[in-house]
């Protein structure tokens, strides 16, 4: 049983309160539970650049293949002097490819690091120099607003790298009709989804060899420890990454070697022997199985195209009218 007392009254800036009470009441739960966007802190986000060079995590190159190769046709369907609006601005280059190969009349980055997003958009200009780049400060998964220089535009969503498939089905359907709001109808979005595959080629890319995985997974404690000041035992817990097959989802775990107590914040978390705290979804699709889940969320299916082996998919969609 969790011993329920309230959170130490320590100062805590509203990010790391709220990162607070989203892992207080994670690990309240059962089955634990917690959301991978925590992932992502500065040595997460190096974690998962690495994780996108090992030979067996084949997303990252089988998107950008598919994204050289069908940049033509990709290009063919974009209108003239559209602002192309990426949701997340992660390493630059796949929105390279795309604004080498079409002409945009604008590139908003969105993402939550100011710093991060100010960096890319410095790069971005050099290298662009005839393109307005219009970077916007903001979650994406939230309501936002566009720049004024970008309204009149035609917009172009983009979201790369199968981040929805991280989301749970709800989630992705409420993503997507809030992307619908942002960009207004008739809008397109070019998004890349992983496709459902052989089992083994999924353990692989979730457990590979060199452990980068197990590391990014980990990350997770270290950063709870070190930013809420807990005590977990980083040795205690163990990286599983399984396949779920009815629910067509690769589910990463850290489980708990042995039972163990950790603390936090003045309150203490028990942990069974085999225990798990779920730390991430990667949901796979087939391809009729995302246009339905987006024409749900008001897309309608316009093209998609995948590698030759159909690993991995881009869709354009639609905003319906
Ligand atoms: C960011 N996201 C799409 C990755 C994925 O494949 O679900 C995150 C990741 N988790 C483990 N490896 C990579």
């Amino acid at each position: 049983m969790n011993v329920h007392a309230p959170l130490a009254a320590v100062e805590l800036d509203p990010a790391t309160s709220s990162f607070a009470a989203d892992v207080t009441a994670a690990l309240s739960q059962s089955p634990k539970k917690l959301s991978p966007k925590y992932f992502y802190d500065e040595a997460g986000s190096q974690l998962f650049e690495q994780i996108t060079r090992l030979p067996e995590y084949y997303p990252t190159r089988t998107e950008l293949g598919i994204l050289r190769a069908r940049g033509k046709d990709i290009c063919s369907i974009i209108p003239q002097n559209a602002a192309l609006v990426e949701f997340g601005a992660g390493a630059t280059t796949k929105v390279r490819l795309l604004l080498e190969q079409c002409s945009f009349g604008a590139y908003v980055p969105v993402d939550i690091s100011g710093d991060f997003l100010a960096g890319q958009a410095e790069e971005l200009r050099k290298d662009f120099p005839a393109l307005d780049v219009l970077p916007v400060n903001a979650d994406f998964t939230t309501t936002f607003a566009l720049p004024d220089e970008a309204k009149a535009m035609p917009k172009v969503g983009f979201f790369p790298g199968s981040t929805l498939g991280n989301f749970d089905p709800h989630e992705a359907c409420a993503f997507l009709r809030s992307a619908g709001d942002i960009l207004g109808k008739g809008a397109l979005m070019l998004i890349g989804i992983d496709l459902e595959k052989d089992e083994r080629i999924l353990q692989a890319a979730y457990n590979d060899a060199a452990g980068v995985t197990g590391e990014f997974n980990k990350n997770v404690l270290v950063r709870i420890n070190r930013e809420l000041g807990a005590d977990f035992d980083l040795g205690a817990f163990v990286h599983r990454a399984i396949y779920n097959k009815e629910r067509h989802r690769i589910e990463m775990h850290l489980i708990a070697k042995k039972p163990q107590t950790v603390h936090l914040l003045g309150r203490s978390f028990n942990f069974r022997a085999g225990e798990s705290i779920h730390t991430e979804s990667s949901y796979k699709y087939s391809l009729e199985r995302f246009a339905a889940l987006a024409r749900g969320a008001g897309w309608e299916s316009k093209s998609s195209w995948t590698d030759a082996e159909e690993q991995f998919s881009v869709h354009a969609l639609r905003a319906v009218e």
